[in-house]
């Protein structure tokens, strides 16, 4: 199969160990942390129910390369460098990704004390890629991060340059970008990348969540196997979610056939949210490519309808409560334009089947929803 032929899944160090609030801190990144993640994953049955990809994001970096211009590991935080973390990595059977950028500086370089010098991979691209294919990086998530320091290059040139290297090394990395929806990638990046932002970073609250929801609505045009639109990663058991809220993010990201990246802190999450990222069901849903990406079945308001096509001819549709009161909410077959009329439904929840009778109709809690099958 080939690279990123169903949306990626993995998990990513960024959203557990840095927040948008606590920028300055990185004192949970280590390299014990991200192996006790790594492990977690496998522990858990993450790994079983798919979940491939461990990602160190930003914040990975010394505040220098070395003479000949090589990356160097930050020296307390990885004191082994990343070459060894890889390798444990892989020795779980999971795949290793890294962060870096297309300009000179790198994101946390406006956060952290590290001065100045040029972390990003601007003009260092191909030695960037050699060093990255050495340490054994199968992911690249490149960030756009600072405009001002790109040399004037446009999105779309940056991200081509790295693509250009990464095809030159014996190596197959996925390459995930992010510009933040700013210069309408979903245009350009599925010639270049696997995996696109659509948006800005998704913080673990509602609002961030529906937001970001809202501008998914108009891209299912764009994406097909190989190349995904990328919502940003899992928010899911982080901040003050509810349970609710959670189940809400996941079943829509599945629907939008988003990459799945976790970014909880997998060492202490509950039962609950482990149960959720593992759901076989909706794992399904998202993995499944039935022609097009899901999106909004009619009108958006405080009770909405995503749907995706499934490949046996049925659909996966999301009931979403946006409001603060229980909501019934409505679909029939006519809304979901279904070429053959179901016959059955089943919960996601509960696995419960029961007899399509040409319409949907639940009543769904306050910021929640819920996820059904027809077949
Ligand atoms: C940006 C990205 C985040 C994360 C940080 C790292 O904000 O959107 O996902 O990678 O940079 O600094």
């Amino acid at each position: 199969m080939a690279l990123a032929d169903r949306p990626l899944l993995g998990w990513n160090s960024w959203n557990c160990f840095l927040t948008a609030e606590e920028r300055a801190d990185f004192t949970g990144l280590t390299a014990e942390a991200i192996l006790g993640c790594a492990q977690a994953l496998v522990d858990s049955g993450m790994r079983d129910a798919g979940y491939e990809y461990v990602v160190l994001d930003d914040g990975w970096q010394a505040d220098h390369r070395d003479s000949t211009g090589r990356l160097l590991a930050h020296p307390t935080r990885f004191p082994d460098g990343i070459a060894p973390l890889a390798e444990q990595i892989h020795a779980l059977g999971l795949r290793f990704g890294l962060y870096a950028v297309p300009g000179s500086l790198t994101c946390a370089q406006q956060y952290d004390d590290y001065g100045g010098a040029p972390l990003g991979s601007l003009n260092h691209e191909e030695l960037d890629a050699q060093t990255f294919a050495e340490w054994g990086v199968d992911f690249l998530k490149y960030d756009w991060c600072r405009a001002d320091h790109n040399d004037g290059l446009t999105a779309i040139d940056a991200f081509t340059r790295m693509r250009r290297e990464l095809d030159r090394i014996d190596r197959p990395v996925a390459y995930a970008i992010s510009e933040y929806g700013r210069f309408e990638p979903w245009l350009w990046a599925p010639r270049i990348a696997h995996m696109w932002r659509t948006t800005d970073d998704l913080l673990p609250t509602w609002a961030s969540l529906m937001r970001t929801l809202d501008l998914q609505a108009d891209l299912a045009a764009y994406s097909r196997p190989g190349a995904w639109n990328d919502p940003d990663m899992l928010q899911v058991g982080n901040g003050a979610l509810t349970d609710g809220e959670n189940r809400a993010h996941f079943y829509l990201w599945a629907v939008l056939n988003a990459p799945l990246i976790a970014g909880n802190d997998l060492r202490t999450m509950t039962a609950g949210v482990r149960d959720l990222l593992c759901d076989p069901e909706v794992i399904a849903v998202n993995q499944d490519w039935g022609g097009r990406q899901g999106t909004r079945i009619g009108p958006a308001g405080a009770g909405e309808v995503w749907a995706k096509p499934m490949s046996d001819g049925g659909a996966a549709v999301v009931l979403l409560n946006r409001s603060d009161a229980p909501l019934e909410i409505t679909a029939t077959a006519e809304d979901l334009n279904l070429k053959t009329a179901p016959r059955t439904v089943r919960e996601a929840a509960t696995t419960e089947t029961s007899s399509f009778e040409g319409r949907l109709r639940r009543l769904v809690a306050p910021h929640d929803a819920t996820l059904l099958r027809l077949s």
